[in-house]
């Protein structure tokens, strides 16, 4: 593990971001909970060696672990989790499927942001731009964001918040992830707040 986790104060509600990618929504919640009295950014979880979510949690001593496939469809690092007493999981642009046995260790307790207003554009293979892609091939009017609980489907837990953009005649799949993430920034961390806060 880098960063060992140092930090001692298990008073706080403890996350846990599951990232593959950039990482520029882990950014975007760490910032938003960095002074926060009641809510901790615990770990960060990859998949991906040389992610750049993992220099992020370098740059900001946060504790990081890359995961094997192998023990994720198996034990699902249900037991680390554990140790570390998290309370929450947070996927922002994590790419496997999340296994039963994690599920049930965190019942209601993990939540996904997928680019797109789900039930659409949703479940394997949709993810980036495969996602604009789809939606612009569809000449689709709208789109925008679905914060989301995780079951053992591809997207498809119960929905949490949706908001929507315009999608223009002139949008290319580039365009319309930058509309996209705005509203991924915009809207995540303080769903997770709100969610986190009333469910306690
Ligand atoms: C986001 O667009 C999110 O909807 C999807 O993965 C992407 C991650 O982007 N699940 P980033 O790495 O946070 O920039």
């Amino acid at each position: 593990m880098n960063n060992p986790d140092n930090n001692n104060d298990r008073s706080k509600t403890r996350l846990a971001i599951f990232a593959s990618g950039t990482g520029s929504n882990t950014q975007k919640i760490i910032d938003y909970f960095r002074n926060d009295d009641n809510i901790n950014i615990s770990l960060i979880v990859c998949n991906k060696r040389g992610a750049g979510v993992l220099q992020i949690a370098e740059r900001e001593n946060i504790p990081s672990i890359v995961i094997e496939k192998g023990k994720f469809f198996t034990d699902g690092y249900v037991p680390i989790l554990q140790e570390m007493k998290i309370d929450w999981i947070i996927l922002a642009g994590f790419l496997w499927k999340v296994p039963v046995s994690l599920i049930q260790a965190f019942p209601n307790r993990i939540v996904n942001i997928h680019p797109a207003l789900l039930p659409k554009y949703g479940g394997k293979g949709m993810y980036g731009h495969f996602v604009h892609e789809a939606v612009l091939a569809a000449g689709e009017k709208e789109s925008g964001i679905t914060i989301h609980y995780v079951d053992e489907h591809f997207d498809h837990g119960e929905t949490i918040f949706q908001a929507k953009c315009r999608v223009d005649s002139n949008d290319t799949p580039d365009s319309l992830a930058q509309k996209i993430h705005t509203l991924e920034h915009r809207y995540y961390p303080a769903t997770i707040r709100e969610l986190i806060t009333t469910k306690k």
